[in-house]
């Protein structure tokens, strides 16, 4: 029954944004002079640190320029991010910001919006096959190699397990081909050999957990170093670690300078964390978004292909941090407090 009523919202709700569409919903170019922009800012998730403070600077850049963002949440569920974005396409924003939980099923969403006149940007993750206006992150590829070059200068031999994120993650995937771009000269000289090729639905650190106590277990404890591509799945695997008496001797990578993942830096079970100043991405996202919003263009760095289209793409550096630059990078730009950092558990 409760499905029913899922499934009969949905319809509805694509129904209506399609009628919508077609009788020329309030859009960017039918606003009423002096009318406040609306944003509809769709998100995967809450869950990770990260994202709080992605909603935070968002909402505050885009008020501070005038404009009121409607957040949603789907809770990494495919069915009700469909439905919240439809829903604030009904709700008439002028703007659609996308975290896609699924890169390819997102793809709906802009085709939706589409419809009815309304841009989208495609937030931290690409919206594969469709035409997003813009794409904005950091360069996913060059996080893959800071954290397989970070492990790969401490740990230049032995036996290594890799983690990757979510499946249904467009940047899960790059980030692991920049991993590979780094560590495929060293497994190819037999320098390192790969023992767990494994990926984390959801980014979980629980299935990071599992994938690394398996890893453990088949290979004898031997293992020099994990290539966890997030600070959640990072998480899980110093858990493993720990059980075994492994943590601070086997280099464990992270990404996202997450508070959690610098405790242990400093406590050193976890080598490092790829810090991506979340302010940046949120302050140029809300002004791209505000500008797309008034029918303007934003200026982009490059574009990049999405398997449908050439999405135009504002580019952003990733920061490699470990237990020496943490004060000079995360807590410096007030991203981590100092206190929290070196908190004792
Ligand atoms: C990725 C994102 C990472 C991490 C992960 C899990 O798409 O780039 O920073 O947070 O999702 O949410």
């Amino acid at each position: 029954m409760k499905l029913i009523t899922i499934i009969l919202s949905i319809a509805i709700s694509l129904l209506l944004a399609g009628c919508t569409g077609q009788t020329g919903a309030p859009t960017s170019n039918t606003k009423a002079p002096g009318a406040k922009l609306k944003i509809g800012f769709s998100m995967d998730t809450l869950k990770e640190e990260r994202w709080q403070k992605d909603r935070d600077l968002f909402v505050k850049r885009a008020e501070e320029l005038g404009a009121e963002v409607i957040v949603q949440s789907a809770d990494g569920n495919d069915e009700t991010q469909v439905n919240q974005a439809q829903a604030l396409l009904l709700q008439g924003v002028d703007v659609l910001v996308v975290i896609p939980h699924n890169a390819d099923v997102a793809g709906a969403i802009v085709e939706a919006a589409k419809k009815q006149n309304v841009p989208v940007v495609s937030y931290d993750r690409l919206i594969r096959n469709s035409a997003p206006d813009l794409y904005i992150s950091f360069d996913n590829e060059k996080v893959g190699e800071l954290q397989a070059k970070y492990l790969l200068e401490r740990a230049p031999k032995g036996n290594y397990i890799l983690i990757g994120g979510a499946p249904t993650d467009n940047n899960a995937n790059i980030v692991r081909a920049g991993q590979m771009k780094v560590l495929q000269p060293a497994i190819d000289r037999g320098d390192i050999k790969i023992v767990a090729d494994q990926w984390a639905k959801d980014w979980l650190a629980e299935e990071a957990l599992k994938h690394t106590e398996n890893a453990l277990t088949q290979n004898a404890n031997d293992v020099a170093a994990v290539v966890a591509s997030n600070d959640s799945t990072a998480g899980g695997v110093v858990q493993a670690l720990l059980q075994k008496g492994l943590a601070e001797k086997v280099v464990v990578s992270g990404q996202d300078a997450d508070l959690a993942a610098l405790q242990r830096v400093v406590a050193g079970t976890q080598s490092m964390t790829v810090y991506k100043p979340v302010s940046r991405l949120a302050t140029k996202a809300a002004e791209a978004a505000v500008s797309l919003a008034k029918g303007e263009k934003p200026p982009t760095d490059r574009s990049v292909n999405n398997g449908r289209v050439d999405v135009p793409f504002i580019y952003l550096e990733p920061i490699p941090v470990d237990k020496e630059n943490v004060d000079a990078t995360v807590i410096k730009d007030g991203y981590q407090k100092r206190e929290d950092v070196y908190k004792k558990p």
